[in-house]
């Protein structure tokens, strides 16, 4: 395992999280007219909490290429609102049907289920919204970039196909590269995006921009693995979701398929590899190197 440290990114994570925190609150539409319930919704799932994981590294892969503060921030606000309407969906009836999420009742208990899918859809749109704004860059052609980069990461062949492939295979066995390219599309896709997204802003193309890739997509398989063992390893007080839900639902996950043992190791190798690739940085990856750290070391 590496040497590199996972403390510097878990406390800047913790101090970034009330700055997005108080960005998605501006950008939220404001709560009057009939339409209020939705908007209520919107706010109790974006601020139940959450490790706010992707536009964290959205903020830090901008300082990459001094990228001005405001343009990260509000595309990280959209990669989070995303981020929160995909956990709303993921937890209804017809899905995971999960209770529990961020250590709060889901949205669909808190308030009722159509509420819920209403909720979802409004922060996916808003997430569109938001990135489509002059605010967000002042050249058209890098918004309609980040546009057309999100929908396809978390369209029919990125996250919802991934979506798709988690529900079609409860209860079927998975062969080890349809398990990579499910996990890849369901999570890696949108951690792809979130580093990405940075390089869209600046016009960057060539290597940096493909290494901020390559270790996204190392650190999205990672994180995704880490998911599925503290759903076996972790209590529902600490993970703030029900534990055991994977294995209830029959899932194919990498720990089902290699075992808790193996699959940790092969978390270890990505997270190794993806550290590695941000050498290309120099020392300005500090923080992103941690934070590849972290995802391996998380308990929550
Ligand atoms: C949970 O994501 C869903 C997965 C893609 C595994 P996170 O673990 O980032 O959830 P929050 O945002 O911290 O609650
Ligand atoms: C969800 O994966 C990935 C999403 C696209 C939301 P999981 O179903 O494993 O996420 P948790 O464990 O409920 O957070
Ligand atoms: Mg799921
Ligand atoms: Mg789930
Ligand atoms: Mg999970």
């Amino acid at each position: 395992m590496s040497e590199c440290h996972s403390e510097l990114a878990q406390k800047s994570l913790k101090d970034f999280a009330s700055t997005i925190e108080d960005k998605m609150l501006s950008l939220l539409p404001k709560p009057d007219g009939m339409e209020e319930r939705v908007i209520d919704a919107m706010r109790y799932a974006l601020l139940a909490g959450g490790k706010r994981m992707r536009p964290f590294m959205l903020v830090e892969a901008a300082k990459l290429f001094s990228i001005d503060d405001e343009s990260a921030m509000r595309v990280a606000a959209a990669t989070e609102c995303i981020h929160t309407y995909s956990l709303i969906h993921d937890d209804l009836p017809a899905m995971d049907d999960d209770d529990l999420r961020r250590g709060k009742p889901t949205t669909h208990i808190k308030y009722d289920e159509a509420t819920a899918i209403l909720a979802g859809d409004a922060l996916l749109t808003l997430g569109f919204e938001i990135l489509a704004s002059e605010k967000t860059h002042p050249d058209p052609t890098v918004r309609c970039e980040l546009v057309t980069s999100l929908s396809r990461a978390i369209g029919a062949k990125g996250m919802v196909g991934g979506q798709m492939i988690d529900l079609i295979a409860e209860n079927q066995s998975l062969q080890h590269d349809e398990i990579s390219r499910m996990q890849h599309m369901k999570t890696g896709e949108l951690i792809v995006f979130s580093c990405e997204a940075a390089a869209i802003l600046a016009k960057v193309e060539g290597e940096k921009r493909d290494a901020l890739v390559q270790y996204a997509e190392k650190i999205g398989l990672a994180f995704q693995i880490v998911d599925d063992l503290l759903d076996i390893e972790g209590c529902s007080t600490k993970i703030g979701k029900t534990a055991g839900k994977d294995v209830e639902a029959g899932k194919a996950t990498f720990v089902s398929v290699l075992g808790a043992d193996k699959a940790r190791l092969l978390a270890d190798e990505l997270i190794d590899e993806a550290i590695q690739i941000m050498d290309v940085f120099d020392d300005n990856a500090d923080v992103l190197k941690s934070l590849a750290a972290f995802v391996i070391k998380r308990a929550h």
